[in-house]
């Protein structure tokens, strides 16, 4: 996708369309100014015999235009003037988005002045208008024979007009970011919509190996279950044991810096398939068990952004992947296993593995000597029924690093909110056979999940992400959202050294 700033859409000369937004006063100064349109009266007569009536989102193409390069003028809907916002930004990109790609318009201007305020800044909105504009060329086909796209659209020219270069000198690189956050995304979501007999373990390790490929600053390890078996990860491997497909441990090294400098690890569930083991799940929507790797999509979709904008910052993405399937080599409820960091775990419940999984790799991940730790993970049905699909769950024991992290989500729009980890919940984990169960008693869902997960990472600032809300959609849109690459490469940006 080619793009530009410039400053007038009167000087254009190459044949597209435009498009403004309009709040629900249907004041279109800004447009006859701009195209000086000499039938201003027929374009407010072409409104108001419409419907448009400029709510939020809401779209109204124009076909007639007294200027000879505009092939059709849109119009989007933002609104009330004064309740015009970030997340109303937002809905309306959304919606300029699907009018490109059902208009199949391939050279597009977008007048962003209607777009901007004193509460949505220029620059953000490069960013996010680019992250949206990219993304619409996410395309699922891969396990398609008839219904395979033969075009992929995607947007040839976008063009920011009304824009004042010379004060504004970074418009370039928002733009370029956005872009980064969207080839992270859709990687991400390609992994999580690829189906469990393409998706394994190995297929993680590989995809890992090839984005290694792709940057010098990339360093890719994936170890074997033999190698994990030595480094002591019972824990991990407990889960994979039923299933054919091999477990991997995948690290992703991301050398930002020559220096020394202490790394962000992030550590990713990647459960390519939850069956739930022994303790098997219902089979309603048991498909959805193929999304149970998408935090370990995010963590490869993250390291692909960061590489992409050659970011100053060390990052290691650490990968726990298996599929948790029964059979008559699976653990049995009852099981006691030997965690990498000897603590021992009774598993009391097979599906609840994702703990079990991440908790030896956290262990590992210590060996980085890192910064921070954030895990992502779809851990815990009840996330959902606490924060729904809105908001990932995060618990911590850094106060500072969680404040980053909601201030990053509020900027990314890629939403979390915190949940308590306080000692109060600890005892729910209490065994009579071992030093830790591996689930709670019947509440609290979430907080129990990450209260395990606190009991493998003391020494360090720690996050934990729950993204099972988060990480799809389910019905008619059925598919993954590469969330929270978003969120984490905002979360990176605001922790590297300045370009
Ligand atoms: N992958 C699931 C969590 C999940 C459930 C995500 C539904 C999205 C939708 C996880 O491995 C799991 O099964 N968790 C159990 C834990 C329970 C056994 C303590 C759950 O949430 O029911
Ligand atoms: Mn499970
Ligand atoms: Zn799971």
């Amino acid at each position: 996708m080619q793009y530009d700033f410039i400053s007038n859409i009167t000087s254009i000369n190459t044949k597209g369309s435009a498009i403004f937004g309009v709040f629900d006063d249907k004041n279109i100064k800004g447009i006859t100014k701009s195209i000086n349109s000499s039938n201003i009266d027929k374009i407010k007569r072409i409104i108001n015999k419409s419907s448009f009536e400029g709510d939020i989102g809401q779209t109204l193409c124009i076909y007639e235009t007294s200027s000879p390069k505009l092939e059709k003028i849109y119009l989007i809907g933002l609104g009330k003037k004064n309740e015009y916002c970030e997340k109303k930004f937002i809905k309306a990109i959304i919606s300029l988005c699907k009018v490109c790609k059902n208009e199949n318009l391939k050279n597009v201007y977008l007048e962003t002045n209607t777009l901007i305020n004193n509460k949505v800044k220029l620059n953000w909105a490069i960013r996010n208008i680019s992250i949206h504009v990219h993304g619409i060329s996410y395309n699922y086909d891969e396990t398609k024979n008839k219904t395979k796209s033969k075009t992929n659209y995607e947007i040839n020219k976008f063009i920011f007009t009304s824009i004042n270069k010379s004060s504004n000198k970074n418009l370039k690189k928002y733009f370029l970011q956005g872009k980064a956050i969207a080839n992270g995304i859709k990687f991400a979501k390609k992994l999580g919509d690829l189906p469990s007999n393409i998706c394994t373990p190995t297929y993680l390790a590989k995809s890992a190996t090839s984005l290694g490929k792709t940057n010098k600053k990339l360093n890719i390890k994936i170890h074997s279950e033999k190698e994990m078996k030595l480094m002591g990860m019972n824990c991990l491997l407990s889960v994979g044991k039923g299933s054919h497909e091999p477990s991997k441990l995948i690290t992703i090294k991301y050398s930002g810096t020559n220096s020394k400098d202490k790394p962000i690890v992030l550590v990713g569930k990647g459960i390519t398939f939850d069956t739930g083991g022994i303790s098997i799940k219902p089979s309603n929507s048991m498909d959805e068990m193929k999304y149970d790797m998408c935090g370990a999509a995010s963590v490869l979709g993250t390291m692909k952004t960061i590489s992409e904008l050659n970011l100053k910052i060390n990052v290691v993405g650490i990968i726990a992947a298996a599929e948790n399937m029964p059979s008559g080599s699976a653990t049995n409820p009852g099981d006691v296993v030997t965690t990498m960091s000897k603590q021992t775990v009774e598993i009391l419940n097979t599906d609840a593995e994702g703990r079990l999984v991440l908790c030896d790799a956290l262990t590992y991940a210590a060996k980085f000597k890192p910064k921070h730790i954030i895990d992502i993970a779809t851990l815990t049905g009840a996330v959902l029924v606490a924060l729904g699909k809105v908001a990932s769950g995060v618990l911590s024991n850094d106060e500072k690093l969680t404040k980053k992290l909601i201030n990053s989500s509020m900027i990314s729009h890629d939403y979390i909110w915190e949940l308590p980890l306080w000692e109060e919940f600890q005892s729910e984990l209490d065994s009579n056979f071992a030093d830790i169960a591996n689930i709670g008693k019947r509440y609290a869902g979430t907080i129990t999940a990450a209260c395990f997960l606190s009991r493998f990472t003391e020494d360090y600032s720690w996050a934990h992400l729950d993204i099972a809300g988060t990480a799809w959609n389910e019905g008619e849109n059925k598919g993954a959202t590469g969330r929270p690459v978003s969120l984490l490469t905002h979360f990176l940006l605001e922790n590297a050294k300045s370009l």
